[in-house]
């Protein structure tokens, strides 16, 4: 139904062979304009993130769980996200990551396939998935720019997974 209102679909961007792929909800104003995912002010923000753990946009995968911008920026449907399983999927599949980095509730309920908090989600590796890849979830960036406060926890997160990309374990 949303490629009534989308002017551009945002399939995803980066390495194709990326050992680490992110995936955020839903294109909004910006991505959807320009067909690119997390350019606009949460971009930004990703991008900080990936260049605090020594990343940049060229060596990872960045992709949403759905393609299509919802009107008004609003959370994506289940039809809608469940229009896009197959296709997420499949990029999980082609590219086949070392590592899932999952941004925000949405997208963790979606792959995880549950319906946990993001207090039970953060701060670990989920290892037992359909995907047999480790997972790990972020606060999304778009939600640390409304609540700033909460950025300190991400800073802990991030020791985490920074920890997991340079030893491929957790000491946590
Ligand atoms: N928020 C998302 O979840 N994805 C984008 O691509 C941009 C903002």
């Amino acid at each position: 139904d949303l490629s009534k209102t989308r002017n551009n679909i945002v399939f995803g961007d980066g390495d194709p062979k990326a050992d680490i792929m992110i995936i955020g909800e839903a294109p909004g104003k910006d991505e959807d304009d320009s067909g690119k995912p997390f350019i606009g002010r949460a971009g930004k923000l990703l991008d900080e993130i990936l260049f605090s753990l020594h990343l940049d946009r060229k060596q990872i995968f960045i992709t949403n769980t759905i393609k299509c911008r919802p009107p008004e920026n609003r959370n994506p449907q289940k039809n809608e996200i469940d229009a896009c399983d197959s296709l997420l999927k499949n990029q999980i599949d082609i590219i086949k990551p070392k590592v899932l980095v999952l941004l925000g509730r949405i997208a963790a309920n979606t792959i995880l396939n549950n319906d946990c908090s993001m207090n039970d989600l953060r701060k670990k590796m989920h290892t037992e998935n359909l995907f047999q890849i480790p997972i790990y979830v972020l606060y999304h960036p778009a939600y640390l720019l409304r609540s700033p406060s909460q950025k300190k926890h991400l800073w802990e997160d991030l020791k985490i997974l920074q920890n997991f990309i340079d030893n491929g374990y957790i000491t946590h």
